[in-house]
């Protein structure tokens, strides 16, 4: 067949550990269901510093700006850990180049429909940070109003087009920031009489994800509450290999990427579970390159591959490539659409 060309292209970072095994089975599956698109694969974190010395050059970042979207394995490799220049510094300075604030990681399973929006470019992880001349070491959490209004207006705009319930997770009692936050999240809510917003304190928020997940709908955090809960609200339905997420700015290149790490453990043995970094593809699909159908046939097919040949994480004893060719006979079978 004619390769035809549509003039979009993803970039694919397949980054450590499990991430190039992962990113093997999503690049079959965007090949078989968007041919037309161009991908081009970079390296980021302890790949690119092997390569070049940096987790994250200037050509990766350019060439992610001028994409259609990034689809982004997980980074980080113990080599790296006592390092001054790691890994995950790329990732984050991926994030903040592109301005992808607003980090949605739906929880989905049988019963439990939730969507954690994380504020992904700001808090502790962009502070102020260093060594006071007597020894301390401090990270700061920081937050401009204008930061908090932004994930929270989108949060409320999410929430509308679902259940119209919004969950705020904070800890006001203790943090400026949050009462910060907390103050926003009741101004933004006047003028959304159509949704229910809540209040929630991040250790009560936590325990609740363990044991009632179903009470939530939209749950809207800062970005280490974010990243602890979503971790959390894996394990609760199924496992963190199974978690997407999709990283949106306002009108920029979106970063897909699974909510998991590059399992050290796992990696070089063919045996981690590729349905995350799939799931983050089929958004990437939805949201990153407007093909709803192709998203829709991607998510069936996993569904398809994930009772015929579940990996060891959940109990089956499927290789990554062999849940990829699951993956791909189904969408073979379904007439994969273009
Ligand atoms: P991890 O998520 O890599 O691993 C936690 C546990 O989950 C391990 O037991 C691992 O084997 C398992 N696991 C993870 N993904 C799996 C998959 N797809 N299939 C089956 N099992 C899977 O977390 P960690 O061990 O804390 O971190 C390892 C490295 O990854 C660190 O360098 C960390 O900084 C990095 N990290 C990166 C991301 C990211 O890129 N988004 C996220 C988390 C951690
Ligand atoms: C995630 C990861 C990253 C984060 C790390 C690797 C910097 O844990 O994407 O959840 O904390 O954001
Ligand atoms: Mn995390």
């Amino acid at each position: 067949m004619p390769s035809v060309s549509s003039g979009e292209r993803v970039v694919l970072l397949p980054g450590d550990g499990i991430g190039p095994e992962v990113a093997r089975e999503a690049r079959l599956a965007l090949e078989l269901l968007v041919p037309e698109i161009e991908i081009e694969e970079l390296p980021i974190g302890g790949a690119a510093i092997r390569a070049s010395g940096e987790p994250l050059s200037r050509e990766t970042i350019d060439a992610c700006l001028a994409a259609a979207a990034v689809l982004q394995g997980p980074v980080g490799d113990p080599e790296f850990d006592a390092a001054d220049v790691r890994p995950e510094q790329g990732m984050l300075a991926l994030r903040a180049a592109l301005d992808t604030y607003a980090n949605l990681r739906p929880v989905v399973a049988d019963g439990v429909d939730v969507l954690i929006v994380r504020e992904l470019v700001g808090g502790l992880y962009f502070g102020a940070r260093g060594v006071r001349d007597d020894g301390t070491v401090f990270d700061t959490c920081e937050y401009h109003p204008k930061q908090v209004e932004r994930i929270v207006r989108r949060a409320f705009r999410l929430a509308k087009s679902r259940r119209g319930f919004l969950t705020s997770v904070d800890k006001a009692n203790v943090l400026e920031t949050s009462r910060l936050w907390r103050r926003i999240v009741d101004e933004v809510a006047s003028e959304h009489p159509d949704v229910a917003v809540e209040h929630m304190r991040v250790d009560n928020a936590a325990m609740q994800v363990a044991t009632d997940i179903e009470h939530f709908d939209v749950l809207v955090t800062e970005n280490m509450f974010g990243d602890i809960l979503s971790d959390l609200a894996a394990a609760v339905v199924g496992g963190i290999g199974v978690a997407p997420s999709a990283s949106l700015s306002d009108g920029g290149p979106g970063i897909f990427e699974p909510v998991h790490g590059s399992a050290p453990d796992l990696a070089g043995r063919g045996v981690a579970n590729p349905t995350a970094m799939l799931r983050s593809t089929a958004l990437l699909l939805r949201h990153g390159l407007a093909r709803p159908e192709q998203a829709d046939a991607l998510t069936r097919a996993i569904g398809v591959a994930l009772a015929s040949s579940p990996t060891a994480d959940l109990g089956g004893t499927a290789t990554t490539a062999g849940f990829g060719d699951a993956l791909r006979a189904q969408l073979v079978a379904d007439g994969a659409p273009r």
